[in-house]
């Protein structure tokens, strides 16, 4: 068990570490070019290194090279096929997009993931690439890792999609790219668009019409450098550290502000709380700086199309609902459901642990102004590093008498989380 002393202020400035679903996309365009691509600051991180290995499996050469990794290729038209087993790990990005990515290659690929991923749906992917033609067969009746693709060609298509996700979409698209002809993907709401941005910069447009994507087959991408602006997921913990804290003071340095990612902005505004927004290029992805203080804030109910845009930061604006001065609910988020862990269930229960009052319902939760604090929570982080470190803010804020049995799992995405958090100036 892990427990922390308790702190009431923090301030300064942080840089955190490079976005993940940018680092992971780097390096599949950049595998799946011709010729030498550079990747600078990508996040380093235990999902986004079983990316790179599964690249490496394809036959690319990915060498460290001065503040990132280089990458050289000769393009997915001459991929290699693994020789062994590709091992996902924890990471469902690597896991979606790189079934989308081998299925059009035609390559014999088997695919595997550490227990937390072996529970989560494939199917969501399995089934529009079957559409377009794939062969692909996993455990359950095509629901779970492992996973085995059978080279098959597939043909363009028009996919409509089921699930509200860019893993899903970004799936599609990796191997429509490969496909010969035009393919189309029309989302339900707008996810994240990193896949779509990113392909200009490797030399490729796709067509985004509203929510339909089109994307015309065998692309030619051309090497290209990425430079991975910091996580705006990763960041969304110091946002909710000045919500929590009573003393703080934070900027955070050079974050990505992609809309699709940054509507925890618009949640704070909900919440009638002001920050400093600095963008500061625009070329490409969005970056800036976010300056927030302490305050205190109302609380509100979220639903709708905005849930995508804030999917990752949820259960850290649910337990925000114990500092509020009024609950906040949130509604139209199943997908939590099915990410490392059954997040709204992990929530549920370490608020329980706390002793808070909150609603849980199929799609959310509703959670209320922390009255009292039980005595000696503890806490439990599920191998998840998204409600590991939401417990790390938790065992800092009330100190001591709060237990916490795994913060090893921060890893996966954010390695250095309670280094930065006690870089900053703290009381
Ligand atoms: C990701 C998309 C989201 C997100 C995940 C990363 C991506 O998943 O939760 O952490 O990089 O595309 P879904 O698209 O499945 O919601």
């Amino acid at each position: 068990m892990n427990s922390f002393e308790k702190i009431n202020g923090l301030k300064g400035e942080v840089s955190v570490p490079s976005d993940k679903s940018i680092t992971h996309r780097a390096f599949m365009f950049a595998g799946m070019s011709q010729g030498t691509s550079i990747v600078r600051i990508p996040l380093i991180s235990r999902d986004t290194m079983s990316t790179k290995a599964a690249m490496q499996a394809l036959g690319c050469n990915i060498t460290e090279f001065e503040d990132g990794f280089k990458v050289v290729s000769d393009g997915y038209q001459n991929f290699k096929e693994p020789f062994g087993i590709v091992d996902c790990g924890n990471s469902g990005t690597t896991a979606r997009l790189y079934t989308g990515l081998v299925a059009a290659a035609q390559k014999f690929v088997v695919l595997t993931g550490d227990q937390s991923l072996s529970k989560r749906p494939m199917s969501r992917v399995i089934k529009p690439l079957t559409d377009m033609g794939a062969r692909i067969h996993s455990r359950d009746n095509d629901k779970f890792l492992p996973m085995t693709i059978i080279p098959a060609e597939l043909q363009p298509t028009d996919i409509i999609a089921e699930t509200k996700s860019a893993q899903v979409k970004s799936a599609v698209i990796l191997a429509a790219l490969q496909t010969e002809g035009t393919s189309s993907y029309t989302e339900k709401v707008q996810t994240r668009n990193h896949t779509e941005i990113m392909l200009e910069s490797f030399g490729y447009n796709v067509q985004v019409d509203g929510l339909k994507i089109t994307v015309p087959g065998k692309a030619e991408l051309k090497a290209a450098e990425i430079i991975v602006p910091g996580d705006f997921s990763s960041a969304a913990f110091f946002i909710g550290m000045a919500l929590m804290f009573e003393n703080a003071d934070i900027t955070i340095k050079r974050v990505g502000l992609n809309p699709t990612r940054s509507g925890l902005l618009d949640v704070l505004e909900m919440f009638g709380v002001s920050y400093e927004k600095e963008v500061t290029s625009t070329v490409g992805e969005p970056i800036g700086n976010i300056r927030i203080i302490s305050s205190s804030f109302k609380g509100c109910k979220i639903d709708g199309p905005i849930i995508a845009n804030i999917i990752d930061e949820l259960p850290m604006i649910a337990t925000l609902g114990l500092f509020a001065d009024e609950p906040v609910e949130i509604r139209g988020a199943e997908e939590l459901r099915v990410k490392e862990s059954d997040r709204i269930a992990a929530v549920a229960y370490n608020l329980k642990q706390l002793g808070a009052e909150f609603e849980e319902y199929e799609d959310g939760l509703k959670v209320y102004p922390l009255k009292e604090l039980a005595e000696n929570p503890e806490l439990k982080s599920f191998d998840d590093h998204r409600i590991a470190m939401i417990n790390i803010m938790l065992g800092k804020r009330f100190g001591s008498q709060i237990k916490i049995d795994d913060i090893e799992c921060v890893d996966v995405s954010f390695p250095t989380f309670i280094k930065m958090m006690e870089s900053l100036e703290l009381s």
